[in-house]
């Protein structure tokens, strides 16, 4: 194929840059549609003059970010996962997939099951109590009322060490992560190291705020720490010790040591997302890493999963010295979110709400997962199932001659919407929180046929 790709009016300090720079504004506008199949390295380096290497390095750099995707036999494809669809191309491929019926996506929560009467009960006691001042502009670092709630809740539920000074609250993790990463960019970091395959909101930010991310591999027991060293050197590393997304992986308590050894010698700073560490099932809770070496780890959690995205509501705790360089950042940018919001939760988790409310939904989900599991060995024996063990997902690992891209879009035309893992081997991930119980056996009963007719 014949891409147009215009190096004389990319940006870039170097050939590889200005290439990269061009395929991602190609992406982002639409003019590069998610499936696209981009030309081989070996015709692309011909057709622009360039070196092999070059292009090979621009395509593994956005391979890490999550714009393309490296599929065995199938060449390199511009991936369908995301927020970078035009609203052209999103209202185009929404005209011809049929409505979603069920959706697995793994980042929502039950959303019928948010606790809509303790939230307005919170919400009425702390407009009735807010002093006027709390409806000034919010501190940047957030409201004290919920500070010193998340620093005393952390500390209990997650061993997180810090006082209520060291909090941030944010808008969201990502927002959050934005600040940080300016931040650290601003003393002079270069280089992030994140799990190949991850979230993709950790690549994103950093490459948003300027850094360079350093894909490093992920097996069962999470970021592999042993490949850190062949990494070029980090400023920072960023991983999901608690449920790595997609693997479902949990870090042990030995490679956890070994990250924190790592980091020490290194000086570099760990960010520990711990996303959905609420939610665990067959096995004790394991701490966060951040109380274990509290000056060499950032810590992050959100109320996206423990209660809902839309609250738009997450926090940071961060060694003393980042707390004044990300408050001016924030400041500046204006990203905090509503105080009284902020003050409603701080209710919520003063008054024992928020554990309970996480009691119940514990519950629920693993009631959920317990009939996913069984409906899938029923029915889909030949999937291996991982990542059972925590957080709201399991990861479907499918037979070796089963295309992953092939089952996500059999599942989009029977109105299932679901995630492929993005890894070595095809596999796809199955959230399980915002489905009604009823939906689980349909549900994968249609997977079954989307895998035996992939
Ligand atoms: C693995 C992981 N971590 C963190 C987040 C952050 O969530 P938010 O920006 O909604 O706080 C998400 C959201 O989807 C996620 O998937």
């Amino acid at each position: 194929m014949d891409l147009l790709i215009d190096l004389r009016h990319a940006v870039g300090a170097t050939l590889r840059a200005r290439i990269e720079n061009a395929l991602r504004d190609a992406i982002r506008s639409g003019l590069l549609a998610p499936g696209t199949r981009l030309p081989p390295s070996r015709a692309l380096c011909a057709q622009l003059g360039v070196s092999r290497g070059v292009v090979v390095d621009a395509y593994a750099q956005l391979i890490a970010e999550g714009y393309v995707l490296a599929r065995q036999g199938a060449g390199t494809i511009v991936a369908a996962s995301g927020d970078r669809g035009t609203p052209s191309s999103a209202s185009a491929a929404a005209a011809v997939a049929p409505a979603i019926r069920h959706d697995l996506s793994p980042f929502v929560p039950a959303l019928a099951a948010f606790p809509r009467g303790a939230w307005r009960a919170a919400l009425n006691r702390a407009l009735r109590t807010a002093p006027d001042e709390r409806l000034g502009l919010p501190g940047a670092a957030g409201v004290p009322e919920l500070r010193a709630a998340l620093a005393g809740y952390l500390a209990r539920s997650r061993g997180v060490r810090g006082g209520a000074d060291q909090v941030i609250v944010c808008n969201g993790l990502r927002q959050g992560l934005g600040l940080l990463w300016s931040a650290l960019a601003a003393d002079g970091a270069q280089r992030v190291a994140v799990e190949e395959p991850g979230w993709r909101g950790i690549a994103q930010t950093a490459v948003d705020a300027g850094l360079r991310v350093v894909p490093v591999p992920v097996d069962e027991h999470g970021l592999v720490v042993a490949q850190l060293d062949s990494a070029a050197s980090v400023d920072a590393v960023a991983v999901a010790p608690a449920h790595q997304y997609p693997s479902g992986a949990v870090m042990p308590p030995a490679r956890r040591a070994a990250l924190l050894s790592w980091a020490q010698e290194r000086g570099a700073l760990v960010v520990e997302d711990d996303y959905d560490a609420e939610y665990r099932y067959d096995r004790e809770p394991i701490g966060s890493i951040q109380g274990l070496a509290p000056q060499q780890v950032v810590y992050g959690g959100s109320a996206s999963k423990s209660l809902a995205p839309g609250m738009r509501l997450a926090w940071l705790v961060v060694p003393a010295q980042l707390v004044e360089p990300m408050t001016a950042l924030q400041a500046r940018r204006g990203g905090m979110p509503a105080a009284l919001d902020q003050l409603a939760l701080a209710d919520l988790i003063e008054r024992g709400e928020l554990d309970r409310h996480l009691r119940r939904q514990r519950r629920r989900y693993r009631r959920q997962r317990d009939a996913l599991l069984g409906a899938l060995a029923a029915r889909l024996p030949e999937a291996e199932v991982r990542g059972a063990a925590a957080g709201l997902f399991v990861v479907l690992h499918l037979p070796e001659a089963v295309g992953e891209e092939a089952v996500v879009r059999h599942a989009r035309a029977l109105g299932v919407a679901l995630e492929g893992g993005g890894g070595m081997e095809p596999s796809v991930v199955v959230g399980y929180a915002n489905l009604p119980e009823a939906a689980i056996a349909p549900v994968v009963e249609a997977l079954a046929a989307c895998v035996r007719a992939a």
